[in-house]
């Protein structure tokens, strides 16, 4: 036997704010990341660019006097050409496909009764044209898309009313895809919020007090809209199954002095406050302590956490792109090295946007996330943002990716190995699509060059890159030829 369990789910990820453009059509409303703009590395620097904070701000960007370069908008036009894309796939041999399905498509303000046929209707189309090639989707129900009506009504999830919309939104879906759709996603990296209360949760920090009041708050009717969401999923198509989803980050001590040990621990246990409320079903103790010390109350309802005790998650699903470093030294200065500031790691080398690559620590997250929650693990995301050249011939040599994708693919075989139960991988952005952090086009990562610039210029044609044969290959022998 080799090393992944038969019926592994080898396929790749996306979303439908980085994919799929046509933001006015088919009835769609408007969702928060239409409203982010490009802005160049010269004036950006290192930073990303996701957040909006102020109401002003965001008039000011629908007036369009903050530019007109709205890369989410157009996607990659898979609105139009999903049936050539998903040939692509079929073509590599996907078992697996990860999109998600864009609120303001269903429910284009996000507090309306009535969905929006035309926009139900996409979501058949494309999976039925999955279904056609044998293909599983798996799909997240909010990936960055809520509606942004809920975010200038009502300040996104910081008002508790979007937890019933978003069960209703849930509800809908699932009872029209009952047939289709058997692996679902509830908040893509639920603990975005932290860093962009905006992404994350739809606030406008501007509007709050204290934020990081308004943003745990926010993050409380998350948990319970999931757990009712995996609670409606269950009844609704009891064959499901049904993940939670969250951004890993693995936090090494900078030495072994007991105080960069404690540091780390106490940052990953930060990150893993998430899980542990969505896997385990209730806060974990560490938390009250930092509530107390950062002046947070969580407002409860009576029954909410019986809803988070009764209905977890049946698999936990994660990011990976890097691990962090801890230094307990108060005074010590922070180099930026990721994504999140931190300390650079000395031993790791990083990818042109400075995200250190850590194929080892990809193990030690699997090894250490099946140790504490003893459910099936799924990687629905990991693999290289990089620039790709097409040659005078027309090929992409991106043997840089395969060498990135090859080395963090053995080490999830030598978790398995080691006993972790893991459902399958879904390589990050499969086709080339907008970045997230930064709405570049040439942040690529995909298995399937596509010819678009960071303005918009450019054929939109698909072109397979090195990469494609070689992915062809891993899925064809089950990641026995790497
Ligand atoms: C994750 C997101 O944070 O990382 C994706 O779920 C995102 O939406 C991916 O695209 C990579 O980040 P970026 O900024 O390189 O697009």
């Amino acid at each position: 036997m080799g090393r992944f369990p038969e019926g592994f789910l080898w396929g790749g990820a996306t979303a439908a704010n980085q994919l799929e453009g046509a933001y006015n059509e088919g009835g769609k409303g408007l969702s928060i990341f239409d409203m982010v703009t490009f802005v160049p590395k010269e004036e950006r620097g290192n930073n990303i660019e996701m957040d909006v904070t102020s109401e002003e701000e965001l008039d000011e960007l629908l007036a369009g006097k903050k530019g007109d370069n709205f890369p989410k908008r157009r996607g990659i036009d898979f609105y139009h050409r999903y049936k050539e894309d998903i040939a692509l796939f079929a073509e590599m041999g996907f078992k697996t496909f990860r999109l998600s399905i864009s609120w303001p498509r269903i429910f284009p303000n996000g507090d309306e009764q009535q969905p929006n046929e035309e926009g139900l209707a996409f979501y058949d189309k494309v999976f039925d044209e999955l279904a056609n090639h044998g293909i599983e989707p798996l799909v997240t129900l909010s990936h960055y898309e809520i509606p942004l009506h809920l975010v200038k009504k009502y300040n996104g999830w910081a008002d508790r009313r979007l937890v019933d919309f978003f069960v209703h939104y849930a509800e809908t879906v699932f009872e029209r895809y009952k047939d289709k759709v058997k692996y679902w996603l509830t908040f893509n990296e639920i603990n975005i919020s932290t860093i962009s209360p905006y992404i994350g949760s739809g606030i406008l920090v501007d509007r709050v007090e204290h934020k990081e009041q308004a943003v745990y708050q926010a993050l409380h009717h998350q948990f319970v809209a999931s757990a009712r969401a995996v609670k409606a999923c269950h009844e609704i198509i009891p064959d499901a199954k049904i993940g939670c989803m969250l951004a890993r980050m693995e936090v090494y001590p900078e030495t072994c002095n007991p105080d960069d040990v404690l540091a780390a621990l106490e940052e990953d246990q930060k990150n893993l406050f998430f899980t542990d409320v969505q896997v385990r079903g209730y806060y974990p103790s560490f938390m009250n302590r930092y509530f107390e010390e950062n002046n947070i109350k969580i407002e409860m309802l009576p029954g909410d956490e019986e809803m988070l005790r009764q209905h977890t998650v049946d698999f936990l699903s994660f990011s990976y792109y890097m691990t962090m470093v801890a230094s307990g030294a108060p005074d010590k200065a922070k180099e930026k090295g990721n994504f999140f500031s931190g300390i650079k790691n000395p031993f790791l080398e990083a990818s042109d946007w400075g995200w250190q690559i850590d194929p080892k620590g990809l193990r030690i997250t699997l090894k250490k996330l099946y140790d504490r929650y003893q459910v099936p693990l799924f990687i629905v995301e990991n693999g290289l943002g990089a620039y790709d050249t097409v040659e005078e011939d027309g090929s992409i040599n991106d043997d840089y990716r395969i060498d990135y994708l090859r080395a963090h693919i053995e080490q999830m075989g030598e978790a398995i190995k080691d006993g972790v139960d893991l459902m399958g991988y879904t390589s990050w952005g499969c086709i080339d699509l907008i970045s997230a952090g930064t709405s570049e086009m040439s942040k690529r990562y995909g298995f399937i060059y596509v010819d678009q610039d960071d303005y918009g210029n450019g054929t939109l044609e698909r072109r397979k890159k090195k990469s494609f044969e070689w992915y062809k290959q891993v899925i064809a022998t089950n990641g026995d030829m790497l």
